[in-house]
């Protein structure tokens, strides 16, 4: 259902859910796309004369009001990019939010704070978070899902209200499906995934559905310590998650008989301390010093990987290969956003996906058209590309 579908919008109230969680330095924003991103469906909103409330999340707050998480930053930028004001309610669905929405005329947007604020958001217990989608119901006479970061939780304001409210998809969420389709849906082959981060957990599930689908899958970041663990190598004091070796031993396993090439890096930049000026030298992965951690994929890697994207057809990215914030340890994603770049000039399809490298491509000057599609979504993007249902897109077409 798009928004053509919620008819004539002027003087209605509509809800909409937002993905602002965008990286904070203080209370800086350091990369804005997802407040840019969110841009389009806001005009269009604001255009046809609807009185816009958007409800957002910034971070993981425990439940309650915590001023670090307060959406204050992004009201002002989003102010900034509106040209004009936008007010920011001082609570989620309480008095202060129910005064700003009443206050609200014809083409306005409004903030409400941080919708985790309110522990019954993010809930296990369907009652609670009905109820809270209740009260953000009782704001509005539509609802618009347009976070595509969050599509993947089943959370009040992502999932519940969408049940209570006549709702539709904004912009983005459709521009993000139909692009990540090229992926999922009979990719174009050979199909290269990058992966990289810290989060390593959260990606070991996706790797598993990847060792189905993809040709090949080249990891890096964070992540690939528990790789060359799982191959009997010494990691020093990487980062590592010993409880995932085994899973990990078993996606090698798969990978060879399923025939998916699992590339993984050849050198490391070992340093000696997490710090951008920390000594640092170049090591064989299989031998990382003790006492020494990997902050980046090392310059043979980077040749390696991308070798491996030169001939694919589609690429999806997620994570980036090192420390990029760090100069010194930024080299590796470097590498393979170009290497990325230069298979797209050729032809392929590609997707970076993940708040990281996202922001990663931005602060390293890449040219973000040089990409076929840069995702807002983190998890919401892999588990797309993981071929998964996601509870905030199967609601509206429910
Ligand atoms: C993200 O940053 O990926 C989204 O905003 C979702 O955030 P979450 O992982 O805290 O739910």
């Amino acid at each position: 259902k798009t928004i053509d579908s919620l008819g004539d919008l002027r003087g209605k109230r509509v809800l909409v859910r937002s993905d602002f969680n965008v990286p904070l330095d203080g209370t800086t924003i350091t990369d804005d796309g997802r407040i840019r991103a969110a841009l389009p469906t806001l005009t269009r909103l604001t255009d046809a004369g609807a009185r816009v409330v958007v409800t957002a999340h910034l971070g993981r707050p425990k439940g309650e009001p915590d001023a670090k998480y307060s959406l204050a930053p992004v009201a002002a930028r989003l102010g900034e990019l509106l040209g004009h004001d936008v007010a920011l309610a001082e609570d989620v669905v309480g008095p202060s939010a129910q005064k700003t929405v009443a206050g609200l005329e014809d083409g306005q947007v409004a903030l409400l704070e941080n919708v985790r604020f309110d522990a019954r958001e993010t809930s296990k217990v369907d009652a609670e978070r009905e109820e809270l989608a209740a009260e953000l119901a009782a704001l509005a006479d539509a609802f618009v899902s347009d976070g595509f970061g969050v599509v993947h939780r089943k959370q009040a304001s992502v999932y519940d209200v969408a049940k209570i409210l006549p709702s539709a998809a904004g912009d983005l969420v459709l521009k993000e499906v139909e692009s990540l389709s090229r992926a999922t849906v009979d990719p174009e082959r050979p199909y290269a995934v990058v992966l990289g981060g810290s989060k390593v957990s959260d990606k070991l599930g996706v790797i598993a559905n990847l060792l189905t689908k993809a040709d090949r899958l080249l990891i890096g970041g964070g992540m690939l310590f528990t790789f060359l663990k799982a191959q009997g190598h010494p990691v020093g004091s990487s980062l590592l998650e010993e409880d995932q070796v085994d899973t990990v031993r078993g996606y090698l396993e798969t990978a060879a008989a399923n025939g998916v090439e699992i590339v993984l890096p050849v050198d490391i930049v070992a340093a000696d301390s997490f710090a951008a000026d920390a000594p640092h030298q170049t090591v064989p992965a299989d031998s990382i010093p003790d006492g020494t951690m990997g902050l980046d994929i090392g310059p043979e890697s980077g040749a390696l990987f991308a070798s491996k994207l030169a001939d694919a057809r589609t690429i999806a990215w997620n994570g980036p290969m090192g420390v990029f914030e760090f100069e010194a340890f930024a080299a590796g994603t470097k590498t393979v956003a170009q290497g990325i770049i230069d298979a797209t000039s050729a032809g392929a399809f590609s997707i970076v996906g993940g708040g990281d490298s996202a922001a990663a491509v931005r602060l390293l000057g890449f040219d973000e058209a040089a990409f076929s599609h840069i995702s807002t979504g983190g998890g919401a993007s892999l588990e797309l590309l993981e071929g998964k249902e996601l509870p905030g897109i199967a609601v509206l077409t429910d």
